[in-house]
């Protein structure tokens, strides 16, 4: 195993730490009706924040100068793309419009940061997005599914089979860009700090997103 490797896996294990107990999104112990809401309710800002992941990709994408990365990230553009129109339909066949859903500021202010990290070093974004975001992501979902599953089974279904098998896939570039590009002490600790900083933020949107839901606005 490698330097870089050995980071790389321990950078995961501490993003990983950092997540235990901090999902505040969805509540395993609420009764039913209180879990579908919340679950509606991810569904509501998930339509928004693929949408988002589509443009924060599209500017990303001339800011990555390594071909090797810069490859993966029109397919995870068209990926997001898609994503956001199941969750879109979905919700319209429960008798929503997605479109007419405010979006949290949490949220707005996270993607307008990241989209505003365009200039930074690829080992800087691809940290913070793919590899703790994305990362992140996947586990929420799999959270969702295993909560969605007895509640409503088509949209368990249609995360479980059209969305996290490519967010894995999201989450694995991170991986690799980290392997490629963080193998000085410098680019490491600019990776470490890059995903700290993602992880803070994303924790404020989890719980501004939780109390709102809790109100049901
Ligand atoms: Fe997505
Ligand atoms: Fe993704």
């Amino acid at each position: 195993m490698t330097g870089t490797e050995r980071f790389v896996g321990e950078l995961a294990r501490q993003n990983k730490a950092f997540w235990v107990g901090r999902d505040a999104r969805l509540d395993p112990q609420a009764p039913p009706e209180t879990l579908l809401s919340q679950i509606r309710y991810r569904m509501r800002q998930g339509v928004y924040n693929e949408l988002r992941s589509v443009e924060l990709i599209a500017a990303w994408i001339p800011w990555v100068p390594e071909r090797e990365i810069r490859d993966l990230l029109p397919r995870q553009l068209e990926d997001e793309q898609r994503h956001y129109q199941l969750l879109r339909r979905r919700l319209k066949e429960l008798g929503e419009d997605s479109d007419a859903y405010e979006a949290l500021p949490e949220w707005q202010a996270l993607f307008d940061w990241l989209v505003a990290c365009r200039h930074r070093p690829t080992v800087e974004k691809l940290a913070m997005f793919q590899f703790a975001g994305e990362t992140q992501s996947c586990e929420g979902f799999e959270t969702l599914i295993r909560l969605a599953r007895d509640l409503d089974p088509e949209t368990a279904e249609l995360y479980r089979t059209q969305i996290l098998p490519d967010e894995y896939r999201h989450a694995a570039i991170g991986r690799q860009a980290l392997l490629l590009l963080a193998d000085t002490p410098e680019r490491q600790a600019q990776a470490r700090e890059a995903c700290r900083e993602m992880n803070l933020k994303v924790f404020g949107a989890y719980q501004a997103h939780r109390s709102r839901a809790d109100r049901g606005v």
